[in-house]
């Protein structure tokens, strides 16, 4: 048997200059083909036909066609992704907000090179490496940064399973209670459980029932007062007809499928408050606002450490958790997870968490508020050239919607199809009216990315004007 080593092998090759030297080398060759991505460019010659092919082919296999006829590449640069017929488009969606540093960022590609050399591919109940830990740690700490909150952290593989696990661990801590209550129009996920919250019948249709849901009208920003109101009412109906039947008011403080519509500091405090004066647990559901108001969690935005009893994210974080209080903590063989999360993606969410924290993004002039000003000064010049084309803007922080048209589904899909043949990447949200969403990537959108993207949204209204505004 060979002499035990000084330090752990692993820790030996972490720090071994060979390795170091491939893994810059590597860094680098990704970096030098990415900088040669430099705005929208058409697909290459001779490559549609074949592209055409393999997305159909993976739309037949995967049982429903894609949205956008999108296959990467694996490269892109900044806000800009490179599809595989070697057309490039502006990505000022980002898979529905999952990538806040955009595509082939140098420091999150190095950090995810590091991290695909480690034995554990990915990490959960009895496979964890020290990735974990550091994610959790900083996490935690992000959270706590202003008001001491949360007490731990718990790793998921999805957005939606981070909110299960959180729901697991209310039902626990207040049981017998079994009911959910949550807002109108919310989105949750789509589970069995949280396609009960989700406030959209369609996503819903052939499931069994498995949770008791009531739901509160949310907030309407054109009747501060008489909306709060309604709330109240409706949230002491609920609470009255069902005594001690409810576990937990979800909260997504900003809806993002529904139409990116936020609450007020108010509004939130004034029904907290309630649910805690009757034991219901306050739990925000931050997969689509982690990372995107102008502060890290929209709860610290909306000032509601105080009232906020727990929370999930995912998305912009790769690696997605619950966080929740010891007052809280769930009992053995409640949570565990033979995935939680891969490797890369604990190592490219812990990077992504330093230069969230790093960056200047957050707080009143941060680059998040800044950006969203010029954003939402670009499309109220369009609105008010044009006041037919365009309502809005809406949303908050890098959350930035408009209404197209009259808002009909038709014409905001229309819109999205047009802005993605001319270079484009947004997605609709919200139903009646739908609107245009951009969930830009605040680390790499610089006031040109905006400009290009709104130069280019003037012309596709301009072309689709004529046959979506004959009635106005
Ligand atoms: C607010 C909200 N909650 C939950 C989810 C579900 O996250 P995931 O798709 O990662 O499970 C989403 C996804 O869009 C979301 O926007």
């Amino acid at each position: 048997m060979s002499s035990p080593p000084a330090l752990p092998l692993g820790e030996q090759l972490q720090a071994d200059p060979e390795f170091n030297a491939a893994l810059d080398q590597a860094a680098t060759i990704v970096r030098s083909y990415a900088n040669r991505i430099d705005g929208i460019r058409p697909p290459l010659a001779g490559r549609t036909i074949d592209y055409q092919r393999a997305v159909d082919e993976f739309g037949q296999i995967r049982g429903g066609r894609l949205f956008f006829p999108f296959i990467g590449s694996g490269l892109g640069r900044g806000p800009f992704v490179e599809l595989g017929d070697g057309s490039v488009k502006l990505d000022f969606i980002n898979g529905i907000g999952a990538l806040p540093f955009g595509h082939s960022h140098p420091e999150i590609t190095a950090a995810a090179l590091r991290a695909a050399a480690t034995n554990a591919v990915m990490h959960g109940n009895l496979q964890q490496n020290a990735a974990g830990v550091e994610f959790s740690r900083k996490l935690l700490a992000m959270a706590n940064a202003r008001h001491p909150v949360f007490d731990h952290c718990f790793i998921s593989s999805t957005g939606v399973m981070a909110g299960e696990n959180m729901l697991k661990i209310a039902f626990q801590a207040r049981q017998p209670a079994h009911r959910v209550l949550a807002f109108e129009g919310c989105f949750a996920g789509r589970t069995l459980a949280f396609s009960q919250i989700t406030d959209k019948a369609a996503f819903r249709v052939g499931l069994p029932q498995t949770l008791e849901v009531d739901y509160v009208p949310f907030f309407d920003a054109e009747d501060p007062a008489g909306s709060t109101e309604r709330a109240v009412v409706v949230l002491r109906r609920h609470l009255t007809r069902y005594p001690q039947q409810h576990a937990a008011f979800i909260y997504e403080l900003v809806q993002g499928e529904g139409g990116f519509y936020p609450g007020t500091k108010a509004f939130f405090t004034t029904l907290m408050t309630i649910c805690r004066e009757h034991g219901v647990l306050n739990l925000g559901d931050e997969v689509q606002t982690f990372a995107r108001t102008p502060q890290p969690f929209a709860f610290q935005y909306f000032e509601l450490e105080d009232l906020i009893d727990g929370l999930w994210i995912g998305k912009s974080s790769q690696a997605c958790a619950t966080l929740f209080k010891s007052a809280h903590q769930p009992k053995p063989g409640l949570l565990s997870q033979t995935f939680t999360a891969s490797a890369v993606a604990l190592a490219a969410g812990e990077r992504i968490l330093d230069l969230l924290q790093d960056g200047g993004y957050f707080g009143t002039d941060g680059i998040i508020a800044r950006r969203a000003a010029e954003f939402h000064r670009g499309l109220q010049a369009i609105h008010e050239k044009h006041p037919s084309w365009l309502r809005g803007p809406y949303g908050v922080g890098a959350m930035t919607a408009f209404t197209p048209f009259a808002g009909q589904p038709a014409q905001a899909q229309a819109v999205v199809r047009a802005l993605y043949d001319h270079g484009v990447m947004t997605f609709v949200a919200g139903a009646d009216p739908m609107r245009v969403r951009f969930l830009w990537p605040v680390g790499v959108t610089e006031s040109s990315h905006i400009e290009l993207a709104l130069g280019i949204l003037e012309n596709v209204l301009s072309s689709l004007a004529p046959e979506h505004t004959k009635s106005a």
